[in-house]
Parts: structure tokens; sequence; C-alpha cells
């Protein structure tokens, strides 16, 4: 039967590049050249001369295939025969068994007595590897056989390339999705604030996050200024099942007008004078998490339409580009605007406004919720001790804690928080006296704790110094000795020296506290 060429290099090249996973093409390529060379099992083989050894990348039969890597080592002999190799060949083998090179390999599949047809794959100059045809030698392999498979070199070369390329892809991807998983959840450590006054002062607003939490709903946080509204965002996302997956927070405030658009949207290659490769922007780096909107109010009314888009269509645009990406994200927005105000003077979008306030949650101002302060300046103490590398922990002296509690706070919790840290910069020892808050900055000494009862006149005693501190700690603790909140962990000593100290300096604790 006379052999249409053309015909044969055309049918043979689709199958052999029909398919990304190369032993699937292998496959079907064998179930078509069967007709033309006697062919039961083909497979492709890679030679890495580093540690000498073949690797059999994939294998197929007229009934199966599988994307194997089975490795053999080629014996002195058999790397040399590789190595020398220079230009291309097809050897005709008669027993797989005797040959140097194809030996060790074709014990691995049982096929030592099999006859075989190898051809050496080149590309570019580069060997990249054989491709096998076995048979059981029944039928021989002539010079016909060789000449229609020489004809598949340049195909079987480049779906090999192809192939071991994707292969390499897929790691990659599986490797970057993997350490993705991983540096999102450190940095979700890391970005965790811990939440003071969730049983307390923020009672009401946990419900309501606990509520949403697991929801898809939008959540829009109101409140003034450092009243927590970033902390309680990203413990909506915490709580929700994208929890895993990236909190990305926009301040739309901060980010300038101009750089607003590609800052969120991200771009094209070439969309404009020095978008010198693609960016995704902030929207698309959300995707599968929850993006935080803070500074809502702050957004241009341009801003606010594409926003809106986004919303309604869950798609964006790149700038530049043609193609519409789809993101499947979360929003939560933030503000401590009046939007009902905003949107009476036409400064914010109707429709986006009730896009965003599905579910609205307040945050109280710090003066209304007086009862977290004590816990409040404990969890800053010890936070920013740590921060500032200060081996005691300082306490706050009783008449600092009076007037930190009557303060009305207007930079909220933001502010309490500095305030903890400029007192530690200025107070290097055991009390924080707050100057400043709550009080015309005073000239002349520190005020001593009322329960040291001294005059400063006279120089204070250790055990008087000593005796305020650890009062002013047992304040600040609510009397509690030992445990996570207790004061002989803030002053790091054993609960039983701190309770032989007190009574040895008549300070009230336990049983006798509550009488
Ligand atoms: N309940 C809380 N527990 C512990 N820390 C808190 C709490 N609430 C706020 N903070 C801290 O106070 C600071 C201000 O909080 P945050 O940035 O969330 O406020 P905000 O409402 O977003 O303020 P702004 O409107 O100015 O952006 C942050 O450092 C945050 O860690
Ligand atoms: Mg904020």
């Amino acid at each position: 039967m006379a052999v249409n060429e053309k015909e044969f290099f055309s049918e043979a090249t689709l199958k052999i590049c029909g398919s990304l996973e190369i032993e699937k093409a292998l496959h079907q390529c064998l179930l078509y050249i069967r007709k033309f060379i006697p062919v039961g099992q083909m497979g492709f083989h890679v030679y890495h001369p580093e540690p000498g050894i073949v690797e059999t990348v994939a294998h197929a039969t007229s009934s199966l295939y599988d994307a194997a890597s089975i490795k053999n080592f080629l014996s002195k002999k058999g790397q040399k025969q590789v190595e020398d190799q220079r230009s291309l060949r097809i050897r005709v083998i008669d027993r797989l068994g005797d040959d140097p090179v194809t030996g060790p390999v074709a014990e691995n599949f049982g096929a030592s007595d099999l006859s075989g047809l190898v051809m050496d794959l080149v590309l570019e100059k580069t060997m990249l590897g054989v491709v096998s045809l076995f048979n059981n030698g029944k039928q021989k392999f002539n010079k016909e056989h060789v000449h229609l498979l020489s004809l598949l070199n340049k195909p079987c070369a480049i779906a090999l390339t192809n192939s071991l390329r994707f292969r390499e892809l897929e790691k990659i991807k599986e490797l970057l999705i993997d350490d993705n998983k991983y540096f999102q959840k450190e940095l979700n450590k890391f970005s965790g604030e811990k939440l003071i006054g969730a049983q307390r002062g923020l009672k009401k607003v946990m419900q309501m996050v606990q509520r949403v939490a697991p929801l898809e709903s939008p959540v829009l946080l109101l409140g003034q200024t450092g009243t927590g509204k970033e902390v309680i965002a990203n413990t909506i996302h915490n709580l929700s099942h994208r929890k895993n997956r990236p909190f990305i927070p926009v301040n739309c405030g901060a980010i300038p007008t101009s750089l607003l658009d590609s800052e969120l949207f991200g771009y094209e290659k070439g969309a404009f004078t020095g978008a010198i490769s693609k960016k995704r922007g902030r929207i698309e780096r959300a995707n599968g998490g929850t993006l935080f909107l803070d500074e809502i109010g702050e957004l241009t009314p341009e801003a606010q339409v594409r926003l809106l888009r986004v919303l309604q269509e869950k798609e964006i645009d790149r700038l530049g580009g043609s193609e519409t990406v789809r993101v499947n994200i979360r929003v939560i927005a933030a503000t401590h605007q009046n939007l009902e105000k905003m949107m009476e003077k036409a400064q914010f979008r109707e429709d986006l406004f009730f896009r965003l306030r599905v579910f609205p949650v307040t945050l109280p101002p710090l003066k209304n919720r007086r009862e977290d302060i004590p816990d409040l300046i404990e969890y800053f103490i010890m936070k920013k001790s740590k921060e500032m590398k200060r081996t005691m922990m300082p306490a706050p002296s009783p008449d600092a804690i009076r007037r930190l509690m009557d303060y009305h706070w207007p930079g909220n919790i933001r502010e309490l928080e500095n305030a903890v840290e400029r007192s530690l910069i200025l107070d290097r020892g055991p009390l924080l006296f707050f100057k400043g808050i709550g009080e015309h900055p005073a000239e002349g000494p520190p005020p001593i704790p009322a329960s040291c009862g001294v005059d400063m006149k006279k120089p204070l005693e250790l055990n008087q110094v000593m005796a305020g501190h650890i009062q002013s700690v047992m304040n600040l603790c609510k009397g509690r000795v030992e445990g996570e909140k207790g004061a002989a962990r803030i002053l790091n000593i054993h609960p039983s020296t701190l309770r032989k100290k007190m009574k040895k300096l008549n300070i009230p604790f336990g049983r006798n506290l509550k009488n």
C-alpha cells in the first residue's frame, strides 16, 4: 500500500500535537500510525546528563496511557553513547535488552525481548530526548518505517517541549498557590490586631459581626475616626469563609485621584507611557477574598461610577485592556463621614450608597464605652512595651487612670494608643503619668501615686515606690493576681512571690480586698 506522505504527516501531527497531556497525544498518535508502522507501544524519554539517567515521561499502548516518570540509570557505556550523539538519528534495535541505552529502560517495562525504533528529538540544536516505538519483534521495522517516522521528527519534538513546559508551569502554579496560601495566613496573623472590648463595649457590634461575617453581603462600617473600623473589617474577613484568601485594603482618600483608577483596576502593558508591564489592580488582587474600601466618602465621582459597575457586574476592565476580567470579591466599606448628607449635596451617588449600605454597622465612640478603657490601656502598654523592647512593664498612675477614664477621647482608640506610646517615651520609670491628657500641661515633678502617700520633698524609700507601683498594677488588673490578665504576669514575677511582697508591704489583696 502506497502511503500518502502528506496525509500521514498532517494526520499524525494533529494527533501528536492534539493534547498538552503528552501521554494522551501519544496514545492517539499510536492508534493512527500503527496502520502504517507495526507498533504496539510508544514512549517519550528524556536524558538527564548529570546523574546519567533516562527518564520515561510518557508511555502508551493501544489500550492505555500514563504520564509516567520512571527513571533508569544508564551504564557508563550507555551514557557515552547518548552523549557522543551529535546528529539526528533513528536507530532500529532488534532486541531492546541488548542495547546499552534501551536495555535498562526496556527491562523496567518488561520489554527486553521487544524490537524498537528509537528517534532522537532535536529542536534548535538542543537534544530533547527520544521517541520510541516498540513491537513484539514478529514484524521487523524496515526502511519505509524509518522514513515515515523521520517525517514526524519536528512535530514530536515540538509536542514534547510544549508538554514538558506545560508540566513545569503546572508545578510552578501549584507551588505558587501553596505559597500564596501560606503567606496569606502569615499576613493575617500579623494584621489581625487583638480586639479589645468584644465582651464589653463592642458586644453589640460583635453580635452583628458574627451574624454577617459568614455571608457574602457587603458591610458598611460607620463611626468616628479611630474607633476601630479597620480592625472590625479585618475581624469580619477572618470570621468569613474567605479567611485564607487575600484581605486587600484600599484607602480611597490616600491615593491621588490620578492614580486611583490604575491602583483599583490595574492596567495592561502599554496602556499609557510608563506602563511597561501589565499590573493587576487591587480589586483583582482581592479575587476570592475581601476588598476593604476605607474612606469611601473620598472617592471621586468618576471612581464611584466605576466602582458601582464592579459591585453590580462583578467585572472589571483594566486600563488599556480589551478583555473584561471577572472577579469574585466581598466588599467591606468604611467611612467616618455622613454619606446621607453627602448624597443630599450630590457628593455621593445614591445608587452606590444603597449598594454598600446593605448591612451598616456603627462603631460607638470611645467616650460611650468607657468600660473598655482599662483593658485598652493594659493592651497597648503591653504591645508598645514589647515593641520598644522594655524589659519592665510600667503601669499608669492612679491619677492618670482617673483622668484617662474621664477624658472625652475625640480621636478615640487611636488617640488612646498614641497617648500610651507618648507616655512610654516620656516616663521611663515604673509609672506612666499620661501628661497632657485631661489636664493642662503642668510644670514640675510628676504627681505621686496616692497609694504611696509620701511627701515629694522627702526622697522616697524603695519599698514605698514598690508599694505604689504594685498597687497601681493591681488597680489596673482589677485585683487579679494570677492568670493572663493578673498583676503577677505584668510584673513578671511568680504569683506567690507577689502575694508575699504584698503582705509585707501591707497591700490588700484577695479576701482582704473584698472585705
Ligand atoms: N477594639 C480594639 N482593640 C484593639 N485595638 C484597637 C481596637 N479598635 C481600634 N484599635 C486600634 O486603634 C487604631 C485605630 O483603629 P482603626 O484604624 O481600625 O480605626 P478607624 O476607625 O479605621 O479610623 P479612621 O477612620 O481614622 O481610619 C489601630 O491601631 C487599631 O489597631
Ligand atoms: Mg481606618
